[in-house]
């Protein structure tokens, strides 16, 4: 197949195109390079041994999509291009909601224009929210609590909405808990360009000594150690998850919502304690507040994506700390290294 993995130069993209091109695909990557850089393309092309088409566009640019429909024999579109950052979008909601809903419905009417009948959206467990009992499954009542999770919940009705009418059109929206870890190749993995939040690459930078002290945010959490939970997936089994969901594209048309997680929760300390343990690097680290805005614990259900598929994530969470600090061992100031 040919695929137009847009967003295809970030963190989830490029290693979800690692694994298209080593199983045969073959895609073509648009990214305006807003939250990446083209050298994430080259990392690509080195791991994977083959040539990748890319185009710098925005998905709300119409115009540029068409084009590059018309330059491919696209069939199948993965859409991983957004804006992710959740304290960002309490600032600055309207570019939330301009990139990620609004480039979504540019990016979806372009499909549409091209014949182009299959797309898997990146969605999140953040539209979950925080008022459900564990593990969290997909028939639970979304109930998003910040901009970013409205703009995917919003994009998740939208393609609905566009697969009642076209009824052709097959949309799979996956639902990812909290993608960690990196290429085994050590070559590819998490280089944001702008600030970043997220625990694993904070917590390489502190072991790689480039910031004095990990902040563990919450440690009066109701967690057997105090500190919040989450459902923790290496990036590699996302990946795959995207592969197994354009295998399914074709199963029936309409819209499907499945989750990508493991199931098993590991909170901030624990996963501080394993990575020490597996990587023998030392993180130092300070108690501090809850963060604003976070909830205790978010762990999937995984079984529907299971029993549908047979998709179930492989790699424990020792792998994810190893695969994550080969990368930035290897890359510490990212693809410039
Ligand atoms: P990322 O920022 O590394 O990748 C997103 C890519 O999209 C970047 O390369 C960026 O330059 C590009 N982009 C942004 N706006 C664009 C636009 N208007 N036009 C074209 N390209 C644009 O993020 P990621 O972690 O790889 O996340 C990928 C997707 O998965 C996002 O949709 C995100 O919301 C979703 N998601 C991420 C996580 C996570 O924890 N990383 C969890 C759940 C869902
Ligand atoms: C995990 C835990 C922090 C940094 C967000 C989005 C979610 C998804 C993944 C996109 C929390 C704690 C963090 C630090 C810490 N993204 N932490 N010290 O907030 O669960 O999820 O990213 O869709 O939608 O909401 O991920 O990695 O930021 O935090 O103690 O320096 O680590 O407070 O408890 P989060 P995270």
């Amino acid at each position: 197949m040919t695929i137009m993995v847009t967003g295809g130069a970030g963190y989830i993209g490029s290693h979800t195109c690692a694994d298209l091109l080593a199983h045969g695909h073959d895609v073509v990557v648009v990214d305006d390079f807003s939250n990446s850089t083209p050298e994430a393309v080259d990392a690509l092309r080195l791991v994977s041994g083959r040539d990748v088409a890319s185009y710098r566009a925005d998905v709300r640019d119409g115009a540029a999509l068409g084009e590059i429909f018309a330059a491919h024999p696209i069939d199948t579109v993965i859409h991983f291009a957004a804006k992710k950052s959740v304290p960002e979008s309490v600032q600055v909601p309207l570019d939330y909601y301009d990139v990620n809903v609004a480039g979504t419905a540019s990016l979806v009417r372009s499909m549409t224009e091209h014949g182009v009948r299959r797309i898997v959206f990146s969605s999140s467990c953040s539209i979950y929210g925080d008022a459900h009992p564990e593990p969290l499954n997909e028939d639970d009542p979304p109930g998003p609590t910040n901009p970013y999770a409205r703009s995917k919940l919003i994009c998740e009705q939208l393609l609905a909405d566009a697969c009642v009418a076209s009824t052709d059109l097959s949309a799979i929206a996956l639902r990812y808990f909290n993608p960690v870890g990196a290429h085994p190749s050590g070559d590819l993995g998490e280089v944001p360009t702008g600030h970043f939040d997220n625990l694993m690459p904070r917590l390489c930078a502190v072991a790689a000594g480039q910031a004095d002290k990990l902040q563990v945010f919450g440690t009066d959490y109701p967690t057997p150690d105090g500190s919040a939970i989450r459902d923790y997936v290496h990036v590699m089994d996302v990946a795959e998850a995207h592969r197994v969901a354009i295998d399914h594209l074709d199963d029936r048309a309409g819209m499907r919502l499945l989750n990508v997680g493991t199931g098993t929760g590991v909170s901030v300390l624990g996963l501080i304690d394993a990575f020490t343990r597996t990587c023998g690097v030392p993180v130092p680290y300070a108690l501090a507040g809850r963060r604003p805005g976070d909830v205790a614990s978010l762990t999937a259900d995984p079984s529907r994506i299971a029993a549908q598929w047979g998709w179930r994530a492989s790699r424990d969470v020792t792998q994810m700390c190893q695969d994550a600090w080969r990368f930035a061992v290897r890359h510490p100031v990212g693809y410039q290294a």
